[in-house]
């Protein structure tokens, strides 16, 4: 039950370095297997709760993993076991991305249902209606999905709604499956595009990068790969947040400015100085920010994941910007607290109107979400006083060694274990 203390008023300079992306890591572990080769995912943030649940999971299937620094290897030679159960699944919704590669090579998968989250309902309806329409056979029983299939054969399909862990599962499955398959409607972001790059690797035959138009060629096996995980654009934008919100000047290195454009276009409506280079963002807090209303919506538009830490910094900008919260019914948890500390937020249902510009004093805050953990750092930051954050284990589930990285820029931040 960490804690992590946040003394507020400084502002945030010098340099942090990202770390891989966890949103691409997971899929990118479950991708290995597809194959009994070895699949070396390079740039793993090795630190990051979530990753090392997905590992344990591979391991509990028969996979061979091992790490070397940031690059995890796993062989997927000798699975004797095709079950994801509810223990695993419950400590990560993720899990359920062994259900399309599992279904597609083996032709077996026992997958517990992921259940609520603290941010919506979140089912999984899409995952299985693709399936079904690659020719598996899918029963719900005892709360598990267990999906079969003699061999999966390629498909027309539409996601209803975009969905970035459905375009994976089912990326994975047709790499396999008989014939072609086209997906329409898919998620186009930089995650689902790097799991792309490593399935091609492996040899899969994917057109249509970048575009909601997947066309998957079906192959018969898929061989060993070495990989490179893209850097975490969550992360990076977290930061610039942090930057930003405290009035400092930061530079956030090994990442991909591209990934980040809808935020660092809202950050410059913010007044926010910004410099980009090949792999680096720089950004320079204004002496007054600027509100700015903002939409969630599917890549390339502003991330859901970044609205919690965007709402922090708008209780710092002069006057009142509207947060539209598009793509999950439940993620303003971090409301609550962020009045706790003095905020003036009012919401009405997917809007949260955020009236600034208000002074912010520390307080004892509880973490609900893994982003909601982030905003109330990224408040803490700015807060006079000292800010306890409890349940920090949700933070551990996204970012590695957050406090380091932030006492690196001169925050006053510590654990308390
Ligand atoms: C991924 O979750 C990310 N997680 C989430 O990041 C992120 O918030 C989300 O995409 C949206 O960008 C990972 O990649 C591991 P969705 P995912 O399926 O795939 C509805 C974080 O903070 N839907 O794109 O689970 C769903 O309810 C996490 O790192 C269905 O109705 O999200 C939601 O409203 C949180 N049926 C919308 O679609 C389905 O079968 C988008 O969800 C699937 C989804």
């Amino acid at each position: 039950m960490d804690k992590i203390r946040i003394a507020g008023g400084r502002a945030l300079h010098g340099e942090v370095t990202i770390s891989g992306a966890k949103n691409s890591a997971l899929p990118c572990i479950a991708a290995a297997l597809l194959t009994a080769d070895i699949v070396r995912l390079e740039n793993v943030p090795r630190l990051v709760r979530d990753v090392s649940t997905m590992r344990l999971l591979l391991e509990h299937l028969g996979c061979e993993t091992q790490w070397e620094g940031n690059t995890l290897s796993v062989r997927a030679a000798n699975i004797d076991l095709f079950e994801a159960p509810y223990d695993m699944v419950k400590t990560m919704r993720a899990s359920v991305l062994v259900l399309g590669p599992l279904v597609a090579r083996f032709g077996k998968a026992v997958v517990s249902l992921p259940g609520g989250c603290a941010i919506g309902a979140r089912p999984i309806d899409l995952h299985l209606s693709g399936l079904e329409a690659l020719g598996a056979k899918i029963n719900i029983e005892h709360g598990y999905v267990i999906a079969t299939a003699q061999k999966l054969v390629g498909a027309h399909y539409r996601f209803q709604t975009v969905t970035v862990t459905g375009t994976e599962n089912l990326i994975m499955a047709a790499a396999l499956a008989r014939g072609e398959t086209i997906l329409e409607n898919c998620a186009m972001e930089p995650e689902v595009e790097d799991v792309i790059r490593l399935v091609r690797g492996m040899g899969a035959r994917i057109e249509g990068d970048n575009t909601e138009i997947l066309r998957i060629h079906g192959v018969d096996s898929l061989h060993e790969a070495t990989h490179v995980v893209i850097p975490d654009r969550i992360e990076a934008g977290t930061f610039l947040m942090a930057g930003a919100v405290t009035g400092g000047a930061i530079q956030v290195n090994r990442c991909v400015p591209e990934h980040l454009t809808a935020a660092i276009e809202k950050l410059r409506e913010n007044e926010c100085g910004i410099q980009t280079g090949k792999d680096w963002i720089r950004i320079e807090g204004p002496k007054k920010l600027k509100p700015s209303d903002v939409e969630t919506h599917p890549y390339p538009q502003f991330p859901t994941d970044l609205q919690a830490q965007y709402m922090a910094l708008m209780t710092q900008a002069e006057g009142t910007s509207t947060i539209h919260e598009n793509i999950f019914e439940n993620r303003f948890m971090h409301v609550a607290e962020l009045r706790r500390m003095g905020a003036h937020i009012e919401v009405d249902g997917h809007l949260a109107h955020v009236y600034g510009k208000t002074l912010l004093s520390g307080a004892g805050v509880m973490a609900t979400d893994l982003r909601a953990s982030a905003s109330l750092i990224i408040a803490g930051l700015v807060a006079d006083g000292v800010t306890m954050v409890q349940r920090v284990y949700h933070i551990d589930r996204g970012y590695e060694r957050i406090e380091e990285k932030l006492r690196g820029l001169g925050a006053d931040v510590e654990r308390i274990s």
